[in-house]
């Protein structure tokens, strides 16, 4: 069996044009392009990594980036006070704080501090609330992806058998939560299931958001299964994900690559959300 690759990174190059398409469109009309206030607080070399991504790719939708890198000793009322100032700013459409924050900063009130219009990573409780609730208002980018990539290459997943390894709130619960409401039969693996192998075997369409590196072997595996990973993390000077992806080869359906697979597609869908919300604050203003 040929193993087919779920190529990410071609997908967000096109979705990003297809932003920028919309952007240039909107932007004569509006007066103002969109705006995304990516606030980053200390010096965590992956977030640093991943926010110049964000930059990049709003460079390329011509959206305006507005970040803020903060010293780690920033304190709870400082960030509030951020928070609080880019809610009432009309140019900002979309706020995100990367995480993980400095332990001293709690990430809760943070972000049930932003306005749920401009949450764009979907993570305050107003918008999770919808997502449970089958509304679907800023869905996080992650899973937004995934979806994204789902339907780009016909996969249905309705009345599927689908696994999800990995239960985070920024990746594993709402994947899930998108996944039932298009009608999937999930199953969800953490951290204190006692055997998961006993749940992935079974697996129409295995999702994998664990960050342990080649935590998914073949023998794990249902052959002609489709695998999403999730995960990153660093092996020696590579980075892998957390399915052994050769070991895949010739046994699965289908496979996201890492790196390629799902991570650009997180970008793009934050471009996603950001013109969302400037469309629906376009709306706003007469
Ligand atoms: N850290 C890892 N993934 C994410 C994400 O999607 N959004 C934010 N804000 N921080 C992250």
């Amino acid at each position: 069996m040929e193993t087919e690759i779920l190529w990410g990174k071609e997908l967000a190059r096109k979705t990003i044009e297809r932003v920028a398409q919309e952007v240039a469109a909107l932007q004569a009309r509006a007066g103002r392009p969109p705006g995304l206030a990516v606030i980053l607080v200390g010096k965590d070399p992956a977030s640093q990594i991943y926010v110049s991504h964000k930059e990049r790719a709003c460079k390329q939708a011509g959206i305006r980036s507005l970040s803020r890198r903060l010293p780690a000793t920033t304190s709870m009322e400082e960030m509030l006070a951020l928070i609080h100032r880019l809610n009432g700013d009309e140019k900002v459409d979309g706020i995100l704080v990367q995480l993980p924050l400095p332990p001293h900063l709690d990430p809760s009130s943070i972000i049930e501090a932003i306005d749920p219009t401009k949450d764009v990573d979907g993570f305050h409780p107003l918008n999770m609330g919808k997502l449970a609730l089958g509304e679907e208002g800023m869905v996080p980018c992650t899973p937004k992806g995934v979806m994204a990539l789902l339907d780009h290459y016909g996969i249905p997943v309705e009345g599927r058998e689908v696994v999800v390894v990995g239960a985070s709130n920024i990746v594993g619960k709402p994947l899930s939560l998108l996944l039932v409401n298009r009608m999937a039969t999930v199953s969800v693996c953490h951290i204190k299931t006692r055997d998961i192998s006993l749940y992935t075997s079974k697996a129409e369409i295995l999702f994998t958001a664990t960050g342990v590196a080649h935590l998914i072997k073949r023998e794990m595996v249902a052959r002609g299964a489709v695998v999403f990973d999730i995960g990153i993390s660093r092996m020696g000077d590579k980075i892998v994900g957390d399915a052994d992806f050769h070991g895949l080869q010739g046994w699965a359906k289908a496979i996201t690559p890492v790196p390629g697979g799902v991570g650009p597609m997180t970008v793009a869908m934050l471009m996603v959300n950001t013109l969302e919300a400037y469309k629906k604050r376009l709306e706003m203003v007469p």
